[in-house]
């Protein structure tokens, strides 16, 4: 079981976000990943599309011995953790990338924070009513940046398009006067350092790559699960082969990586 690897998923690049992090902490782990290009981008999507996606890649994780399945996706995250628990509690362990978000949020003393997400995430309120929760006293304010995504997976970054797209968003009214900046999605730490900028780094900008590779080990750990065999293999999977995706993944993984194609639809 310990040599086993760890599930991951998203729609497609953003989730590397969660893996590197992860990697940086925990070298010793081999990683599966799973980019669903061919459904890009789930922000759009119902929330009942993304539960049958989510469903079927959780099922091809786990025929790949997956040990726990990391939903590194807000947009699945929101709409299909509690029913991947639900179907698959006694299978596997499943960790989402909001709860763990929010419970940092709950350690801090913020007045005022913003989150920022695909429609599915910030529509679905997810965020709100878990902060309200764990942090009464904050004011939430949520917007929708739903350009973001295919921004990124058309390779617009650090550019003047994909920085006079960001600052139109940002510089939203109802963002002002936040000390934090929730990250609520796994594609923006890409963007992270143009999205500090427009805030003049005056804001904390969260995102929930480190926070969530934090508490995987803390779950490995506590289960005895770590892999101490010295032996790493990581994959790639996607439904639908882009080239960005692997100059992305090459990008975080530093070299070569294992990357084929799986059709898990028919
Ligand atoms: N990275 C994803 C998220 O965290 C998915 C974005 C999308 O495909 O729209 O929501």
């Amino acid at each position: 079981m310990k040599r086993q690897p760890i599930g991951i998923f998203d729609s497609g690049v953003g989730g590397l976000t969660v893996a590197h992090a992860i990697k940086q902490i925990l070298p010793g782990e081999s990683l599966i990943y799973f980019g669903d290009t061919a459904h890009l981008p789930y922000g759009d999507k119902s929330a009942e599309a993304i539960k049958y996606y989510s469903h079927k890649i959780t099922e091809f994780l786990l025929e790949h011995d997956s040990k726990v399945i990391l939903i590194a996706c807000n947009s699945a995250s929101a709409s299909a953790f509690d029913s991947l628990k639900k179907e698959f509690n006694d299978k596997t362990i499943i960790i989402d990338v909001i709860d763990p978000v929010v419970e940092y949020i709950g350690t801090r003393d913020f007045k005022k924070i913003g989150v920022i997400g695909t429609k599915r995430t910030i529509s679905s309120g997810t965020y709100e009513s878990k902060l309200k929760e764990i942090s009464p006293s904050t004011a939430v304010v949520s917007l929708a940046t739903p350009l973001l995504v295919p921004m990124i997976e058309e390779g617009f970054i650090f550019d003047d398009i994909s920085n006079a797209i960001i600052r139109a968003y940002l510089s939203d009214q109802s963002l002002s006067g936040i000390q934090a900046l929730i990250l609520g999605c796994t594609h923006y730490p890409i963007i992270k350092n143009q999205i500090s900028k427009i805030f003049n780094f005056n804001v904390e900008v969260v995102d929930s790559a480190k926070i969530v590779a934090g508490i995987l080990r803390d779950v490995l750990e506590k289960k005895d699960l770590l892999n101490d065999s010295g032996k790493v293999t990581d994959m790639f999977f996607v439904s639908d082969y882009t080239t960005y995706f692997e100059k992305i993944a090459k990008m975080f993984f530093e070299g070569d990586i294992n990357l084929k194609k799986a059709d898990i639809w028919n």
